[in-house]
């Protein structure tokens, strides 16, 4: 079936229309062949960008977003090879690629919908992940991806590292990991360093919230950082890149200011536009599939890409439940992502008593929308295959066709039908025709942060024990 917009017809695109072709070579099945024959480069690509006016911590009072830099400068790439790294920004774009550049490439979008056969027609998947203070997660973030069954030389992978605080390594370790990653070598660098961490007694007390978490959910962690491995699990992927920009931050860093609702809306708007700034600059007309991950997923199928595409003869966006563990004292587990939801009456009627600009937030007592979560209609023994049509998705986890994007959807930056970002998503993606799946008994695992009062109570526990042993 055609949408307005695809290419109807089995005609060429040429896409560089102003060199003339000595050969019509696709670039494309090249790189391929690179990734194959085992040398890998990671290109890393800093959109370094001018740090806006120093102003921004002093005066964290919310103003509206015209503060906020909307200019991009100076552009650094560095190709990261096995041999180190090298910066070419000087020389401009690398030889090899400067030659390719000169080559057409012809691409019918026809040929990249995504379906239900996509792993085995081999088609190419965006997974775009978006950074912010990671360092801690990004061993899970890295097992998690090495865990996919999805053909790794079918998947790019585009990071997006912004505005994180200041000695935060979430770049360095990023970099390392990547490199180690696409030469095969990071489950022996993760392994070691989880190691070292042990003998240097780093578990202990940090990790003592472990003991409070259901068995099970333990025990299922536990199994799924441990081999036997697939065959896929050290592969490495067709293509890394890393962009870095700071989009700023409207949030000061009072509590109160965190959750106040007009913040929640403002913040929404910059990962909106952190998000479309991604996807514009990493998408190619080759992908079939985008795929938005959060890095903080502590379990999660390894075939999720195949599963959620199952369901694309009548959908273009699904994303999975996301729930997250917590202390037995606190009930095992409990819904983590309220942003997937069914519209309701009380919601649509709700907006139109707010101002244009207004950002409904879900989980706020000023705005009761009574709609259907998605988190809460899930049931641990429901039919993993039962599907609800959403209207608003939360962004943990997305898959969608790539030709969402391509035909203008986006995660609106400003206030759309009362929404921001991903729910504002789905609700333009709706508009323009496409349809929305929720999975809501195909879960997968947020890590468990504990809360200031959770480790209050954890120790006054821990005390209690202590003191029930020395008697
Ligand atoms: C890896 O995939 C398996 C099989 O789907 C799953 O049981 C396990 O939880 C996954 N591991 C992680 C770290 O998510």
């Amino acid at each position: 079936m055609l949408r307005f917009g695809e290419h109807p017809k089995k005609t060429d695109l040429p896409l560089h229309q102003d060199f003339k072709p000595k050969k019509k070579t696709v670039a494309e099945k090249r790189r391929l062949y690179k990734v194959g024959a085992s040398v890998l480069a990671v290109i890393i690509i800093l959109f370094l960008w001018l740090k806006p006016g120093s102003n921004d911590e002093s005066s964290s009072t919310i103003q509206d977003e015209t503060f906020i830099n909307t200019q991009d400068s100076e552009v650094k790439i560095y190709d990261i090879t096995a041999d180190g790294i090298q910066d070419v920004s000087e020389t401009g774009v690398p030889k090899e690629s400067e030659k390719e550049a000169l080559d057409i490439e012809y691409y019918d979008l026809i040929d990249y919908q995504g379906n239900p056969q996509s792993k085995a027609n081999g088609d190419k998947v965006l997974l775009c992940v978006p950074l912010r203070d990671a360092e801690k997660v990004l061993p899970l973030l890295f097992r998690n991806m090495m865990n996919m069954t999805y053909y790794h030389n079918l998947i790019d992978i585009a990071f997006l590292v912004s505005d994180c605080s200041k000695g935060d390594r979430t770049m360095e370790k990023l970099t390392e990991y990547s490199i180690a990653m696409q030469q095969g070598k990071l489950l022996e660098l993760l392994d070691g360093e989880k190691s070292a961490l042990k003998a240097k007694g780093m578990k202990g007390s940090s990790d003592l919230y472990l003991h409070y978490l259901p068995e099970d959910y333990v025990n299922n962690v536990k199994a799924a950082y441990s081999p036997p491995y697939h065959e896929e699990y050290t592969k490495p992927f067709r293509s890394v890149q890393i962009y870095q920009k700071d989009f700023g931050q409207v949030i000061g860093q009072g509590f109160s200011d965190r959750h106040d609702v007009k913040v929640q809306g403002i913040r929404r708007k910059l990962m909106g536009r952190a998000r479309n700034w991604l996807i514009t600059s990493a998408l190619k007309p080759y992908h079939s599939w985008v795929y938005w991950r959060d890095a903080d997923i502590e379990t999660s199928p390894g075939d999720i890409l195949e599963n959620l595409m199952r369901f694309s003869s009548s959908y273009d966006v699904i994303v999975p439940n996301v729930w997250r563990p917590l202390p037995t004292f606190l009930g095992d587990k409990q819904p983590y992502d309220l942003n997937s939801w069914i519209e309701s009456e009380e919601g649509l009627k709700l907006a139109q008593t707010l101002d244009e600009d207004d950002v409904i937030v879900e989980g706020y007592a000023q705005y009761p929308t009574w709609r259907v979560h998605l988190a809460y209609i899930r049931s641990d023994e429901g039919d993993k295959d039962e599907v609800v049509e959403l209207d608003g998705v939360g962004g943990v986890s997305i898959l969608s066709k790539a030709k969402v994007f391509r035909q203008g959807s986006n995660f609106p930056a400003f206030t759309f039908l009362n929404h921001a970002e991903t729910e504002a998503f789905g609700k333009l993606t709706k508009k323009m025709g496409f349809k929305i799946a929720g999975l809501p008994h195909y879960t997968i695992w947020h890590i468990y942060e504990p809360s200031e009062d959770d480790l209050l109570e954890i120790s006054r526990l821990e005390r209690k024990k202590r003191r029930y042993r020395n008697d």
